[in-house]
């Protein structure tokens, strides 16, 4: 008799555990689902492609003076001397071609027709009728975002069109 009780005991108490780490476990996993939507909803901006806002990465990723080519939004991120940014639109603005940049010349030069540009996009020699059309840049919490939904036509290079970190 008494030890039937105390196996009751067991298994109450097993039930009770059970239960309570049913309990929990279904609190985490509610918990998870909640931070991963909050999360999704929080990060928009850095899962965006061309076309949109794109993170470009950290401003300590760039070394001053270095051309970056971002992929995900064609342009390409020059971090001038001072630590300031340039987003260059790779794309020509004679007849649209893909623009690459030519590390040993300093310069972005068109494979199509042969229009060249400098570091800021200034149109060296060449077709092409103005300097690389930028990109708005934003800087929020140490990462560069750049909007690439907005392109931006110029004459000339301004360091006002640059954006400081
Ligand atoms: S498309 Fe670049 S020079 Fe013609």
């Amino acid at each position: 008799m008494t030890i039937q009780i105390t196996q009751s005991k067991k298994n109450s108490l097993s039930r009770r555990q059970f239960l309570q780490l049913a309990w929990l476990g279904s609190l985490t996993i509610l918990g998870a689902q909640t931070l991963a939507a909050l999360w999704r909803f929080i990060q928009p901006v850095s899962a965006s492609g061309f076309g949109g806002v794109v993170r470009a990465g950290k401003v300590t990723d760039f070394a001053p003076g270095s051309v970056t080519a971002i992929k995900a939004g064609r342009f390409y991120l020059y971090r001038l001397d001072d630590g300031s940014f340039l987003a260059l639109w790779q794309k020509c603005t004679h007849l649209g071609c893909t623009v690459p940049y030519v590390e040993g010349e300093k310069q972005f030069h068109c494979p199509c027709h042969g229009s060249i540009f400098d570091k800021t996009g200034v149109l060296v020699g060449g077709p092409a009728p103005r300097p690389l059309d930028l990109f708005p840049i934003t800087i929020r919490g140490g990462e560069v975002f750049v909007d690439t939904g907005s392109p931006i036509q110029r004459e000339r290079f301004d360091p006002k069109q640059t954006t400081r970190a």
